[in-house]
């Protein structure tokens, strides 16, 4: 397969209701294709608020009712170190806007907190051994930053391990649990979802691919990168 880095063009949309639409459907297109040919999905889901808009449209028709659910196996990309009941929790957050109106078994879902690492064991690998999801969903912050990958990190030289332990984050919660490079970067499909006017410098360097920032360095080794973003974080 192709590179496809420096074919990004972000697809804009709009507005937050264009953007949780866009970002729906595009998701429940790589769902319904993975779990035809591989009878599973393993999809990672984004944290922080833009995400929510996303989620609470995929628990509406026709996703609500029109994709293979039963078979979709459900991570987070990153979490904050917070019981899973907490109004700062990514699972928390996840739970009340779809995983409470979908038919996804429980044992299904592996909330980051748990056991970061048990439930990736479960997931197929790509030619290096590393684990290999269908879709990830990720945020980008102000500074750059994605997941809980912050701007000089040690944790973005994380080689080895899957998840990485995060500890005085700038964004609170200051402890975080984030998948590592290696694990997104092996990917079949990555989905970045940015709203606002406040993420406009950002993505602009993070299009130009400026290594200085965390949401650069996302490039899927052996598959797809998207953007979908709303006119204010996209405007020049
Ligand atoms: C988190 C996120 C983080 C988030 C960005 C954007 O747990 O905080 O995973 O990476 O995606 O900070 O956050 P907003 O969508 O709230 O602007």
């Amino acid at each position: 397969m192709t590179r496809v880095v420096d074919a990004i063009a972000p697809v804009v949309v709009p507005g937050p209701a264009e953007l949780a639409e866009a970002a729906a459907r595009w998701t429940g297109d790589r769902i319904t294709a993975a779990v035809a040919e591989r009878r599973a999905c393993y999809l990672a889901l984004a944290g922080g608020e833009t995400p929510r808009g996303c989620y609470e449209r995929l628990a509406q028709p026709p996703y609500r009712d029109g994709l293979p659910w039963p078979s979709v196996y459900v991570f987070w990309s990153d979490e904050r170190q917070v019981p899973l009941d907490d109004p700062a929790s990514n699972y928390a957050m996840a739970k009340t806007a779809l995983l409470d109106h979908v038919p996804i078994p429980p044992e299904q879902i592996f909330p980051m907190v748990r056991d970061p690492v048990a439930g990736l064991l479960r997931l197929p690998t790509n030619q290096l051994g590393i684990p290999r999801f269908d879709v990830i969903h990720l945020g980008m912050g102000e500074d750059g930053h994605t997941a809980s990958l912050f701007v000089g990190s040690p944790v973005l030289q994380e080689a080895q391990a899957l998840v990485g332990h995060v500890h005085n984050a700038p964004k609170p919660p200051p402890d975080r649990l984030t998948l590592t490079l290696p694990v997104i970067n092996a990917a079949r499909a990555v989905l970045f979802i940015v709203q606002g006017a406040s993420k406009r410098e950002a993505l602009a360097r993070v299009l130009q691919r400026d290594p200085v920032l965390p949401a650069s360095l996302v490039e899927p080794i052996d598959g797809e990168l998207q953007f979908i973003v709303d006119r204010a974080a996209a405007a020049t």
